[in-house]
């Protein structure tokens, strides 16, 4: 059964009070996106259908802007999402072993980016600006560097105890 609007809008209901704080400009939808992919952690695809008829704009409009800015992600992500730097200082130090430890150690086969209980989101990324400490790796906004294989273990299983303790 489609679902009515009203019913639609209660089911969207954190997804209006972001339209309603920005208000219905299409200048306020980049604004209006990020705010909506920090409560998801994504954009999925039924919200941006809805921002679109909720803001009167074309869907190929709101699509157009969540698929052109790189910070927008369409897929689901990690609630962490560690980035392994592999621009040229990073790479010689070693950092593919320690990207390859951290897929390993949360369980990330094939092209796989990120873990079917969605804790984790694997990326690679060119220079972090931070290439004195080489090899390096952020998870979400905390920056580690001079990374190891073992070094990144123990960081993993600190995070993944906390994680079952909750
Ligand atoms: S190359 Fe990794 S921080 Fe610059």
């Amino acid at each position: 059964m489609a679902l009515t609007m009203s019913a639609l809008q209660r089911k969207f209901e954190k997804v209006n009070e972001i339209i309603e704080k920005y208000g219905k400009k299409k200048s306020s939808l980049i604004a209006i996106l990020q705010e909506i992919q920090e409560e998801y952690r994504y954009l999925p695809e039924e919200i941006l259908t809805y921002v679109a008829t909720a803001m009167d704009l074309s869907p190929a409009t709101v699509f157009g802007v969540a698929t052109f800015y790189a910070q927008f992600s369409l897929e689901p992500k990690g609630k962490y999402i560690i980035r392994v730097c592999d621009g040229t200082a990073c790479h010689v130090r070693g950092s593919m072993p320690v990207y390859n430890a951290i897929r390993k150690k949360v369980g990330l086969k094939g092209d796989r980016k990120t873990t079917d209980d969605l804790n984790f989101t694997v990326e690679t990324v060119s220079c972090l600006g931070a290439c004195g400490l080489a090899p390096v790796v952020t998870i979400n906004d905390k920056v580690y560097g001079q990374m190891t294989p073992e070094a990144i273990e123990l960081i993993l299983d600190q995070l993944m105890k906390e994680e079952d303790g909750q």
